[in-house]
């Protein structure tokens, strides 16, 4: 028998890392790629010392109950709403995350989405696709909403958002922001952003972009009552997470054309996608691939690995979460 730390990967990674981690632990791996049932991912980690796992996995107290072992679960993402963090924590669990080396590819695709949503990109290609494009039209062909020289709102003024206000700095767009609390001056210049209240940005910005982490207070960030103040001309982007847009409100507001186009990367209960919202064309989806570059998959697997190889090693995590369960 192996005296090796146990480790489990709980979704399919890259074969050369995972080779990589064979070296140093005993790796029960789920190369297969299927979510694991809660009752599955109880058991599966009532035998590691370690995990690496993603946003599908809910790590609770019920998932924790018999992960005697269990020193970290090291999250391939970072945002970490998966985990219940005070839980973790009076469990002794270690939670880490990956920021920082996604968030230039995350504000790269969530600025391509304002523009193919605003655009009609994706539209435009399912129009010529379905053989109704004829003739060049000056008034007839999908007309879209400008990007420049217009004014973004951008909601959560983390590293993607800050990402997100200097890729608009480029296309002359006027940047307006609200976060929970407000940027330190030269970081407000630096992304030359102005904050607002959430009520003024939403009335006020021709495409607004959601980039706030998902938490209780985010629940329904954007609802109806939210979507009515926004301009009839104007498009909603968001790359956060589900739960944060009520989706149900959200496809009602497109089909009454209350707002221009929505671009969702992120679903409430996703991977399923509210069939209201499949059956309308002003809406772009795309499947929580925001990071999804292949090199910065790695780097979040790389990340990942080092918070793990740390906990196992008695070491800080480099991205802990929950620095009161680290018993250095
Ligand atoms: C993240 O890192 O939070 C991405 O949304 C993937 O879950």
């Amino acid at each position: 028998m192996s005296n090796k730390p146990k480790v489990l990967v709980a979704r399919a990674i890259f074969p050369d890392l995972l080779a990589k981690l064979e070296e140093s632990f005993e790796v029960r791996s789920n190369q297969a790629d299927q979510v694991f049932t809660p009752e599955e991912l109880q058991k599966e980690l009532s035998s590691v010392d370690g995990a690496l796992v993603t946003g599908s996995e809910r790590i609770d107290a019920s998932a924790l109950a018999h992960a005697k072992n269990l020193k970290i679960a090291a999250n391939i993402s970072v945002g970490y709403n998966n985990f219940d963090v005070p839980v973790m924590t009076a469990a002794g669990v270690m939670a880490s995350n990956t920021p920082d080396v996604l968030t230039d590819s995350t504000a790269d695709f969530g600025f391509a989405l304002v523009m193919a949503t605003a655009r009609r990109i994706t539209e435009s290609e399912r129009w010529i696709r379905d053989g109704q494009w004829d003739k060049w039209s000056i008034v007839s062909n999908p007309l879209g909403m400008d990007l420049h020289h217009s004014t973004l709102g951008i909601i959560g003024m983390g590293r993607i958002g800050q990402g997100i206000a200097k890729r608009a700095f480029g296309f002359g767009m006027n940047v307006i922001y609200h976060n929970r609390s407000r940027l330190p001056e030269a970081d407000e210049k630096a992304c030359a952003a102005k904050y607002v209240s959430k009520e003024e940005l939403l009335r006020t910005a021709d495409h607004v972009i959601l980039v706030l982490p998902y938490t209780a207070d985010s629940h329904h960030t954007i609802g109806a009552k939210e979507i009515a103040l926004m301009k009839p001309t104007a498009t909603l982007v968001n790359i956060a997470r589900g739960g944060i847009v009520d989706d149900v409100a959200l496809a009602q507001a497109l089909k009454e054309k209350k707002i221009f186009a929505a671009g969702l990367d992120v679903f409430e209960g996703e991977p399923k996608v509210h069939p209201e919202l499949l059956k309308l064309s002003n809406v772009v989806l795309a499947p929580h691939i925001a990071s999804g570059t292949e090199k910065t998959r790695r780097a979040m697997v790389n990340l990942a690995v080092e918070n793990l190889r740390a906990a196992l090693a008695g070491k800080k995590p480099p991205s802990l979460i929950n620095a009161e369960a680290f018993k250095g």
